[in-house]
């Protein structure tokens, strides 16, 4: 049987006469030349179902115990919760990380348990941008070369990357540190690199894990109004936040988890990018600097 032929995953298609929704398989070179930045009629971008998470070393408790869950496209979801909820875990999973003990979770119709590691590690650089804490930066490249990373690795040709990398750059008020070493910027300007590596090959969902838990108030607020921006253009967000003043001003759902369950799920305001996304695919709009 040919590469392309092996069948990975389920994937979820809608007739566009009918509306309705159809399980298809879809091939590795299905997934691989998948366009996340295409406007789809799936809303419905993230989807956990019945996951629990049980590591083999550390505590006994499940660190996720049956969460089921679904966050739309253009959604700008917060998961909040004391240390040791489970939030990492969860991001991690959604993320491709880390794979669950049991349950489903699928990511714009692709069902992760489905996926060999190879397609995982496809799905990781296609579908889903990561932001961490610590930025996760690698000091001996410089601004532009971290940003490029993602993208070499996708294949995306080198002209394209660089052009796309310097629109982020410029976008996100970096044009002129492109190349700096990451060492020479202050926290909140290594965190806006770090969105720029995560938004080159244009992810359907941007998966944050407390990025402006580094960062002083005035650059955590920075970055939050940035995500919230990015939010507005239609780019889906989940983040991972410990602090309630600036989750509640800018997100407009806070999942609350505890013991590794969903205690509360609050919807607090209308998406803004829900409605961008549908029609556009994510950009940020007019960062400032
Ligand atoms: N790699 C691991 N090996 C063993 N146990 C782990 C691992 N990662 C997390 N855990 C455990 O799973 C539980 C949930 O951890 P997780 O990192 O998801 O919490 P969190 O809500 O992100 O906490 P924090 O706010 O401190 O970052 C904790 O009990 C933690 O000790
Ligand atoms: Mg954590």
């Amino acid at each position: 049987m040919p590469f392309s032929k092996v069948l990975v995953t389920q994937i979820r298609k809608v007739d566009e006469g009918s509306g309705q929704i159809s399980a298809e398989t879809a091939t590795h070179e299905e997934i691989a030349g998948f366009r996340p930045n295409e406007p789809g009629p799936i809303a419905r971008l993230v989807q956990l179902i019945d996951v629990s998470k049980a590591y083999t070393t550390g505590a006994n408790e499940l660190a996720l115990d049956d969460v089921s869950l679904q966050i739309d496209s253009g959604e700008f979801a917060a998961i909040m919760g004391p240390s040791g909820s489970g939030k990492s875990t969860l991001l991690n999973l959604i993320a491709g990380l880390d794979r669950p003990s049991s349950g489903s979770v699928s990511v714009d119709g692709v069902e992760l348990s489905g996926l060999s590691e190879a397609a995982l590690a496809r799905y990781r650089r296609q579908l889903v941008g990561v932001i961490f804490q610590f930025f996760n930066l690698l000091n001996t490249l410089t601004v532009l070369e971290n940003v490029l990373i993602p993208a070499q690795l996708g294949g995306m040709k080198r002209r394209e990357a660089n052009a796309r990398a310097r629109e982020l750059l410029d976008r996100l008020g970096l044009a002129d540190r492109e190349q700096e070493m990451p060492g020479k910027l202050s926290g909140g300007q290594q965190q806006r690199v770090a969105i720029a590596r995560a938004l080159i090959n244009r992810p359907r969902v941007l998966l944050a894990d407390e990025p402006t838990g580094a960062l002083d108030s005035k650059n955590g607020e920075q970055v939050m109004d940035l995500l919230s921006q990015l939010n507005r253009a239609g780019q889906t967000i989940l983040l991972v936040s410990h602090d309630p003043v600036l989750t509640r001003h800018y997100a407009s759902r806070i999942i609350s988890l505890r013991d590794g369950r969903v205690e509360c799920d609050e919807w607090l305001r209308p998406s803004a990018g829900v409605a961008a996304s549908a029609v556009q695919q994510a950009e940020p709009a007019g960062v400032a600097p």
